[in-house]
């Protein structure tokens, strides 16, 4: 049976407050930070027994964490030289005359642009990724690990690389962690908010890991991150440097900011070797996605023919497969090839539909039967993998030296 204890949580809740108005008062920050991240953790509770206050109290306890995360730059705001954006028009206010409600201003613009672009739902499912068990399995464990009550010793990893191929299914796997964990998505791609926002790209970094603690449990993606790397030769922008700086600072620090809540980063990169010792250090698990093996390829080609019959040899084809270096992407452009295919074999004279009306369509079926080796036969001939053998030995090299 369950006990409703809502009664003696608003009582705590009350209190917590008051005593947040009293350190709010006397400017005593930590405790204030304490009691405003107590708040917000009594109202969370406050709302798993409340079903129809649900939401007032999670948007209660939002505005709390909100709190609690700006307590420091409220009371002590940073000198203008560190917080003036580049592009403000008061850049003829003296250093003193920034106030603490213009920062928090800034802040929340950098905020909102978060919310409103960087935020992806997620519906992926582990099931619909073929093979690499023991990457999905590692990542259940960290998810795992960093929702459970344990000694303050055991901590979780907070930053996953993943790094191999294009099209293995390093997106998906961070989509999947998100949707299994019904997380905050954040989908990040490292070269596009450098270029679309240059001089701001550090604030938005800064910006992302405070929505994300605030909307915990939360995964933060990070594509291309090589994008930032100095290691390239080709020179990096200051953009991506100072965003790169803020994110490993990001990484080092969260712990410190919110242990008990899960904001998990991952990144991807095509090209590790273009990364930097510091980068590197910050991601202590480095993971290999292969190409998909024989069982992975069949796996996938299951997941993309869904709701179809198979009657093919389907180790012969993901034999071949497997000797055309296909990746993931691959496999899946040679289903929906196949897929095709048999659609036009059983639907002749499809195109001449399109005569009719829209709600006239919506009555009939389209027709399918089962597919077969020839419609594998004609999608092959049209996909091919931009891999070499050297290519994937690269990835299996820097692996061996790098991964773990
Ligand atoms: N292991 C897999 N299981 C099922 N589908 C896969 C798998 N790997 C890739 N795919 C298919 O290929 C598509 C592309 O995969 P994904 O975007 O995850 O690749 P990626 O590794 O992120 O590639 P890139 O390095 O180019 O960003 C997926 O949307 C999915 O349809
Ligand atoms: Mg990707």
């Amino acid at each position: 049976m369950e006990i409703d204890l809502s009664g003696a949580l608003m009582s705590q809740y009350k209190r917590a407050k008051r005593e947040y108005e009293i350190a709010k008062g006397k400017k005593n920050e930590s405790i204030a930070k304490k009691k405003a991240l107590e708040c917000a953790k009594l109202l969370r509770e406050m709302a798993k027994y409340d079903k129809y206050g649900e939401k007032r109290y999670l948007e209660k306890a939002k505005k709390w964490e909100l709190v609690a995360n700006n307590i420091g730059v409220v009371f002590n705001p940073p000198k203008a030289n560190k917080s003036k954006p580049k592009t403000s028009r008061s850049s003829n206010k003296t250093d003193s005359k920034i106030k603490g409600d213009e920062v928090e201003n800034e802040i929340d613009k950098f905020k909102n642009f978060v919310r409103n672009n960087l935020i992806e739902k997620s519906n992926i499912k582990w099931e619909d990724i073929g093979g690499l068990e023991w990457v999905k399995k590692l990542m259940m464990e960290t998810i795992v690990i960093s929702a459970l009550q344990r000694p303050a010793s055991i901590q979780p990893w907070k930053g996953i690389l993943l790094f191999g191929p294009p099209g293995t299914g390093k997106t998906l796997l961070a989509s999947a962690c998100a949707g299994s964990l019904e997380a905050t998505f954040f989908n990040v791609k490292a070269s596009s908010v450098t270029s679309k926002y240059y001089g701001e790209s550090s604030k938005i970094v800064s910006a992302l890991y405070e929505v994300a603690r605030e909307l915990h449990p939360s995964i933060v993606f990070i594509d291309e991150i090589d994008a930032l790397t100095t290691k390239r030769s080709e020179g990096v922008s200051e953009a991506s440097r100072r965003m790169l700086s803020t994110l490993l600072t990001e990484l080092d620090g969260f712990q410190d900011k919110g242990s008990d809540r899960l904001v998990l980063t991952l990144a991807a990169t095509n090209t590790p070797w273009d990364l930097d010792e510091a980068v590197l250090s910050r991601f202590s698990r480095r993971i290999y996605i292969p190409l998909p093996d024989k069982g992975a390829t069949k796996e996938i080609i299951k997941i993309n023919t869904k709701g179809l019959e198979l009657n093919i040899n389907l180790d012969e084809i993901s034999e071949r497969c497997v000797e055309r270096y296909y990746s993931g992407r691959d496999l899946k452009n040679l289903c929906q090839g196949a897929i095709w295919n048999m659609i036009r074999d059983v639907n002749k004279d499809l195109y001449k539909m399109a005569n009719l009306s829209y709600k006239e369509l919506r009555r009939r079926k389209l027709k399918t039967r089962p597919l077969t080796d020839d419609d594998f036969e004609g999608a092959f001939k049209k996909i091919k993998s931009p891999l070499t053998k050297s290519e994937i030995e690269k990835y299996e090299k820097w692996g061996e030296e790098f991964g773990g």
